[in-house]
């Protein structure tokens, strides 16, 4: 017997309700012009798991606050994927996590053995509301008036593969770009472009000289940045005894392709980096022949000596030390440069969605805690061009919060003039609440609590009611 998951615990203990949209109890003064749906996915394993559970594992489970004139309401609702409505019909849990070995059961159930989950990430595109899962699975759409699932989205047939979580909307074209990847079936990588009318333009399959775990992308104005870090599953152990063994290719370069928006396979620019991982890119964008990317980068996700001491971050035998880093990519000569921007420790880092592929100045990333699980106790305001941090904001005293989204404020000008929200966790109190936090000053607006308590999550996004 397993002892169970800390990420089944404490601040990440699931949840079996869901409530209808509720009027929530609001301290402080919400901004009359926030108007919006705010959404976060979350793992939420509907049925106890049988095995050993890794974070990722858990079900979709999406929380909604709806912003309107000043007041606010909460509702959630699971995603309901196939696996999901399977396991259901079943009764009890059908799948294994990813620390489990592949059995021949797993490999029979539909969709194979492992169930997408929708449980990672959310986009907002053509005024639709996508869940999706970090392993490329299947869109789906989400009704923003009730959180129900309306089902998947495969762009009329066209989408044959997988879509990866962590796709981007360009604000100026209003194109969707994404990234299928697989660590089982070749190619182990596509990249494709949904137009601003929502039709599947292209996928092109793209070579990779390993299978890895690919988990974030970025844009530019004029390209899309494919993000090859040396990370990824033992091929030859998951064939040999179907388990998952995670291994970090110390001495293998890192390698991001840069394609044109619309490029094909072979106009992919590949550029070498030091070694490391990285889970999120903050954003990138052109400067004359230069690239920029900037993102929370681990210089060793997997160490020869393993941190012991319960205050540094783990996933499993992932250590996460995330620290703000830069690439620059000279499209002329082909070099890279690169820096750490920062030491201290910071995760799902958001920018003003508005900017996304050009340059943007501000960054804001979730603090991470001194604890074994992975947690936040505060928002740090970043300067990207250096590094500099800004702002902080410290959530209270027991509380836990994760990735914040920015609401633009439409009535005033500049990079900064919106909102953050984040949903937070109080486990002594067994309570949650949303923070609304002004983005330039980074004080606390309102304090929205939540009518019953709910974990913390991966993702979010901002779907504005206009
Ligand atoms: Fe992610």
């Amino acid at each position: 017997m397993t002892a169970p998951s800390n990420y089944l615990q404490h601040e990440h203990q699931p949840i079996a309700t869901e409530l209808p949209e509720t009027a929530a109890r609001i301290d402080g003064e919400l901004p009359r012009g926030l108007g919006g749906l705010y959404v976060r996915n979350s793992p939420n394993p509907q049925f106890d798991p049988p095995g050993r559970y890794h974070w990722f594992d858990g079900d979709g489970m999406v929380h909604g606050l709806r912003f309107d004139d000043g007041r606010a309401s909460y509702l959630n609702r699971w995603v309901r994927t196939a696996g999901f409505e399977y396991e259901r019909s079943h009764g009890a849990a059908r799948w294994r996590g990813i620390l489990e070995p592949m059995s021949k059961e797993s490999l029979a159930l539909p969709g194979g053995p492992l169930k997408d989950t929708a449980n990672t990430d959310l986009v907002f595109h053509q005024k639709r509301l996508y869940a999706l899962w970090w392993l490329s699975g299947t869109p789906y759409e989400l009704s923003t008036k009730d959180l129900s699932t309306l089902g998947p989205q495969t762009f009329s047939g066209q989408l044959k593969g997988g879509f990866s979580a962590h796709p981007k909307v360009d604000p100026r074209t209003g194109e969707l770009c994404f990234f299928d990847h697989s660590i089982v079936r070749t190619p182990y990588l596509r990249y494709g472009v949904v137009s601003a009318q929502g039709e599947l333009l292209h996928v092109e399959p793209i070579e990779l000289p390993a299978p890895h775990i690919l988990h974030d992308m970025a844009i530019t104005e004029h390209y899309s940045l494919l993000l090859d870090f040396p990370l990824g599953w033992d091929g030859s152990r998951l064939k040999q005894d179907g388990k998952r063994r995670i291994g970090f290719e110390r001495g293998t370069p890192s390698r991001i392709g840069v394609i044109p928006r619309h490029g094909r396979a072979a106009d992919v620019r590949w550029f070498e980096a030091e070694s490391c991982y990285m889970y999120h890119s903050i954003n990138a964008y052109e400067e004359g022949d230069t690239i920029v990317l900037t993102g929370c980068r681990v210089r060793d996700p997997i160490p020869e000596k393993q941190e012991t001491s319960g205050r540094v971050a783990r996933l499993d035998t992932i250590e996460l030390v995330p620290t703000l880093h830069e690439w620059r990519f000279d499209v002329k000569t082909g070099a890279t440069r690169e820096r750490q921007l920062d030491d201290l420790a910071t995760e799902f880092p958001r920018i003003n969605d508005g900017l996304q592929g050009t340059r943007a100045r501000y960054s804001y990333n979730p603090r991470i805690a001194p604890r074994a699980e992975l947690m936040f106790d505060g928002l740090v305001k970043y300067d990207l061009s250096t590094g500099t941090r800004l702002a902080t904001w410290n959530a209270p005293a027991g509380w836990y919060v994760g990735e914040a989204s920015f609401a633009p404020d439409a009535s005033r000008a500049g990079e900064d003039a919106g909102w953050l929200i984040t949903f937070g966790t109080n486990v002594a109190e067994r309570t949650s609440a949303a923070f609304v936090v002004d983005a330039a000053s980074l004080q606390t607006l309102a304090t929205v609590h939540l009518p019953q308590r709910i974990p913390l999550g991966f993702h979010s996004y901002w779907c504005p009611a206009s």
